[in-house]
């Protein structure tokens, strides 16, 4: 096989065997293709794209280019969850110990934030103690001991993926439907789980502005995992605004606890018990989807899986009494109040606006190298459809003095009030 045929062939728009893509991926991840035959076979992706059967062989070939871990020694379906990265989302650590208090078994790998979506695992270090890091056997013992864990995506897993994206990068390449759905997927079939849930953000504050996207890149990755063996089920969640109230490591995490004892932002609890429906019945706990669903909505409501959580941050080494006097988690940080400049209805905000502002207080990074204040963020005080008065804070940001001016500035150009109450859809589709 000669790399040149094959750069040739998908610049004519035809279709690759799997031992073709075999080959590229291989190749690549020794070091035989050289970058710039590479870049030009990535920019004939983006041009001529490439099926499912494509999508899926380039997944399992970047998933073989590393570790696979083998979770069978996990007792039960292994379920596991992914968010497509938004503003505010907090979702897993509210998920992993709800699920497994409902007897599911969550062996989760996450990754950190980067540019305006945060990431688990940094909003997890900013529990003193919390081990990121955990030994293989130790993180299955852990899942079959408590049914849950979260680690930092090992660096063996797909290291073809992580070659390829810094190459796509810096050649105007990332933005392509197959490159995106198999990079994710590569990451996903190599940690191992049977079913999985793929939360996809869609809106100004997501990696997909519109739903036409959103749905393709659902398609093909519902596609990819089915191929590849696994039970996959996508919904498609709006991102027009951030989810929850709080954005920010500490802050989040203190949303995530106030969530688990039963006073959680309506939205917020609505996407963990539709991800929560989806993997209880994959995982054979319940009869449908409905079912799990109004399982989550009630273990929620009455509180009973936060002990869960307080349980999976122990086994990790947090400290647990530090997060049970949730106060702490808000830090030593100085305020700022947005107040409105109208009456009306809150009809719209920038969700990408209050990521960027985030990240200038110092909660996320612009590059892989910066340091983050685990205790920075925002504080929404109003969400869209509530009723505002001129005067009112609408949202507070906890800062250090970096960034502030320029997070207000951003902030404050990011609410609309109209006279009209409007209803966020906060679910657009489930696809399967
Ligand atoms: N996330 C990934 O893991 N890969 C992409 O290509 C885009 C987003």
């Amino acid at each position: 096989m000669d790399m040149i045929d094959l750069i040739n062939k998908k610049k004519y728009g035809q279709k690759l065997t799997n031992e073709e893509i075999s080959f590229i991926i291989k190749g690549y991840t020794k070091g035989i293709i050289p970058d710039y035959q590479m870049s030009s076979f990535l920019m004939a992706v983006y041009f001529n794209g490439m099926d499912a059967t494509e999508s899926t062989s380039l997944a399992m070939a970047m998933r073989d280019s590393g570790e696979v871990l083998d979770l069978k020694d996990i007792k039960g379906t292994k379920v596991d969850k992914h968010s497509t990265g938004g503003v505010g989302d907090k979702v897993s650590l509210v998920l992993a110990p709800l699920v497994a208090y409902l007897g599911a078994k969550l062996a989760k790998m996450s990754g950190r934030g980067l540019g305006h979506t945060g990431g688990t695992i940094d909003k997890l270090e900013s529990i003193p103690g919390f081990k990121v890091e955990l030994p293989l056997n130790q993180f299955k013992d852990q899942v079959n001991q408590i049914g849950c864990a979260i680690v930092g995506q090992s660096g063996d897993i797909a290291p073809a993926d992580k070659k390829i994206y810094a190459l796509r990068d810096v050649t105007a390449t990332v933005d392509s439907m197959p490159l995106i759905a198999s990079s994710i997927m590569s990451k996903k079939l190599a940690s191992g789980a049977d079913a999985i849930v793929l939360d996809v953000k869609v809106g100004s504050g997501a990696f997909m502005k519109t739903k036409e996207d959103a749905m393709s890149l659902s398609r093909l990755m519902v596609d990819i995992g089915k191929q590849a063996g696994k039970q996959v089920t996508a919904i498609l969640t709006s991102m027009e605004e951030p989810l929850g109230h709080k954005i920010g490591n500490a802050l989040e995490v203190y949303e995530s606890i106030e969530t688990l004892e039963g006073h959680g932002p309506k939205d917020l609890t609505e996407v963990v018990s539709v991800i929560t429906g989806h993997l209880l019945k994959a995982a054979g706990i319940v009869e449908s989807f409905e079912a799990g669903y109004e399982l989550s909505k009630t273990t929620l409501a009455e509180g009973k899986a936060v002990d869960k959580f307080y349980e999976f941050v122990g086994a990790q080494g947090g400290d647990v009494a530090f997060i049970k006097n949730k106060k702490n988690l808000l830090g030593n940080t100085k305020r700022h109040e947005i107040v409105a400049t109208s009456s009306g209805y809150l009809e719209k905000v920038d969700a990408l606006n209050f990521g960027i502002a985030a990240m200038k207080l110092g909660a996320g990074r612009m590059t892989k190298e910066d340091k983050i204040d685990l205790f920075v963020g925002l504080d929404l005080k109003k969400k869209i459809g509530d009723e505002v008065k001129i005067g009112e804070v609408i949202c507070i940001l906890h800062h250090q003095d970096k960034g502030l001016k320029d997070a207000i500035e951003l902030i404050e150009k990011s609410y609309v009030i109209g006279s009209e109450k409007r209803e966020l859809k906060l679910i657009e589709e489930t696809i399967v």
